[in-house]
């Protein structure tokens, strides 16, 4: 949730944590602040600069010549204690000597604050946070990496740290244990950061710490540890994103960004993976071989939120394509409702950033009752990728907008694939598999004509942005779809939506529908259609406006409805694509419109690392 940046080496450290931050900030951005080592002044305080409110705010109580080549920074999302300048990290000890900066959540921390209490130790924060810096000082005997690993065995919870000392100049040290630290190795120079976007512009070698590691690093070089004192031999990976990734490049957000960039980020979730001649899908990443995937009987999903809903199309597809029966599960529930483990289940934990608390728990319950879980990530090298047994990255590129919108339809894509791969061991011929694919592979091209209905939804968003409530529903596959467009306006523009199966809506929520309350219909091109043409009628006798997004050609649907957008037409099974994408943009254009704030909506985080 929050972000951290840490730097030693030759150059000015205000300048690149303040940069780092930047990057961050779609992580936390209530508060912010960084520490800075005092150059050639053993002894003296770290100098701290804290703000309220974004980057913009910290950038400029930042002097632009502040001295100092070593120090940290951190970007808050708020847990414990408001938004204040003396919540906001980092937090330091009475003297001032040790800073230092924490993501996670410590759990004791009001029983190690009343016991440090009465030593007299004074507290000047609301924060859990602050707790490290006391403990630090008082186990420092003259070496910061003792200190700090003496003061983790007092510790309850989950953290990433990272401290200086203002005795041991250019030295950072920090710690893991359930949020993500990634050491960054440059040229004369070493990083430390929650992740990898911090530090993309100076180094893409990168060191993953695991739980329970410590690195103490100077500007020449760092060791790491585990906590039974073991030195740990370092694997340096090489980051494949491109600077530009983590660019605006002339949109007005990034969310906006993200949206336009589907065609390409879906094109990459499939390349290289589509066997045409075979009529089957290649997933090298699976780890499991043609007889072991033959013997999975069941398949289980877990998941939050959007990625929540991709699994719901995933196993929708499952059981229709492939015939597997398939469930997808809110991660924050499995791990706590003593779940029933079924013989020959596979598992799928479904994550964006690879670091959300809820999926890698539920995750790490599966395996320790015995199940095997495979991931679908997009951030290489994040906690679940390297906590599952096997998996598909989806390669959608950084995705740094709160919302979630290119990485959602390149889960869908490892989806179909994954579907195609049951598929093609069961009931589907060779030649379904063919057919399957060729409709997998017009998909980029189909979602790139789908975004030629921006102006159109543009003109949406103003005529209905300021209705309060609305529906969006729909039916089989398009049922998940419908959950994800209202999540998506909720999210980013506040404006209340709720998700409904079109079928159900008789059942209760049409009480909802009047002149005030529009319902967005998504009117699968399948069987389903007629259906769901029924429920449209039912919304409009009593009131209801309807927007209705259905294929281009469906002039029934477009004379019932008040508003009509037109998709291209896709094999049905493949809808999920198109129709998500006009939500997308409807969400993005209402909270343009209202002058919310796209990228970083209020309360949300693009990774929740706490449960
Ligand atoms: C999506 O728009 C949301 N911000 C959120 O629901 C997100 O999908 C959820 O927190 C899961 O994140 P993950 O995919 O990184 O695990």
């Amino acid at each position: 949730m929050c972000g951290i940046v840490g730097y030693t080496g030759p150059r000015q450290a205000s300048r690149i944590l303040v940069d780092g931050l930047k990057r961050l900030e779609y992580r936390g951005y209530d508060s912010a602040g960084i520490a800075v080592q005092v150059d050639g002044a053993t002894g003296a305080p770290p100098v701290v600069i804290k703000r309220t409110g974004k980057i913009a705010e910290l950038r400029q109580a930042v002097p632009k010549d502040m001295a100092g080549h070593c120090g940290m920074g951190h970007t808050r999302w708020a847990t414990h204690g408001g938004v204040t300048g003396e919540n906001a990290h980092p937090h330091t000890d009475a003297s001032g000597k040790v800073a230092i900066v924490h993501n996670g959540i410590i759990e004791n921390y009001m029983a190690l604050k009343g016991m440090l209490e009465k030593q007299g130790v004074p507290f000047r924060s609301e924060t859990d946070s602050e707790v490290i810096a006391h403990l630090v000082a008082l186990n420092y005997e003259g070496d910061l990496e003792a200190a700090l690993k003496a003061s983790l065995k007092h510790l309850k919870g989950t953290y990433g740290i990272v401290c200086v000392h203002a005795d041991e100049p250019g030295r950072i040290v920090g710690a893991r244990n359930g949020s993500p630290l990634v050491v960054g190795v440059g040229d004369g120079e070493m990083l430390l950061a929650s992740d990898v976007t911090a530090m993309l512009a100076h180094t893409k070698r990168v060191v993953y710490l695991n739980d329970g590691e410590v690195v103490t690093m100077l500007p020449h070089e760092f060791r790491i540890s585990d906590g039974d004192e073991r030195r740990v031999d370092p694997r340096i990976d090489h980051i494949a994103w491109e600077l530009e990734a983590i660019e605006k490049e002339g949109f007005s957000c990034y969310m906006e960004k993200e949206i336009f960039e589907q065609p390409d980020s879906i094109e990459r979730a499939i390349s290289g993976r589509m066997d045409h001649e075979n009529g089957c899908a290649k997933l090298g990443g699976l780890n499991l071989s043609k007889k072991e995937l033959h013997g999975i009987e069941r398949v289980r999903v877990i998941a939050a939120g959007t990625s929540w809903h991709a699994g719901l199309v995933g196993c929708q597809l499952l059981e229709s394509v492939a015939r597997i029966p398939a469930a997808a599960e809110l991660a924050s529930e499995l791990r706590y409702r003593n779940p029933v483990l079924e013989p020959a289940s596979l598992y799928f934990a479904v994550s964006q950033s690879g670091e959300t608390a809820d999926t890698l728990y539920a995750m790490r319950e599966v395996r320790r009752r015995g199940g095997t879980v495979l991931g679908i990530c997009n951030v290489v090298g994040s906690t679940i990728a390297r906590e599952s047994e096997g998996g598909v990255y989806v390669h959608s590129g950084p995705e740094i907008a709160v919302a979630s919108t290119k990485a959602f339809t390149s889960q869908l894509a490892a989806f179909y694939l994954l579907a195609l791969e049951f598929a093609r061991m069961h009931d589907m011929s060779h030649h379904e598999g063919q057919r399957f694919l060729a409709a997998l592979r017009e998909v980029p091209a189909a979602v790139r004509k789908t975004l030629a209905v921006r102006d159109h939804v543009q003109a949406l968003a103003k005529k209905y942005c300021r209705h309060a409530d609305f529906l969006f529903l729909g039916r089989g596959i398009l049922f998940p779809i419908a959950l994800e467009g209202a999540l998506k306006l909720k999210e980013i523009s506040y404006i209340h939506a709720e998700g409904y199966a079109s079928g159900e809506i008789k059942h209760g929520p049409i009480a909802l529908v009047s002149p005030e309350t529009p319902s967005v219909f998504l009117v699968p091109g399948d069987h389903l259609r007629e259906k769901t043409i029924s429920n449209m009628k039912e919304i409009k006798a009593r009131g209801g406006p309807v927007i209705a997004l259905a294929d281009e050609d469906d002039e029934l649907v477009a004379s019932i409805a008040d508003d009509f957008i037109g998709l291209p037409k896709v094999d049905p099974r493949f809808q999920p694509f198109t129709m998500v994408v006009p939500l997308q943009l409807f969400a993005y254009f209402c909270a343009l419109e209202l002058g919310r704030d796209v990228d970083q909506p209020r309360n949300l985080a693009k990774s929740v690392t706490v449960e």
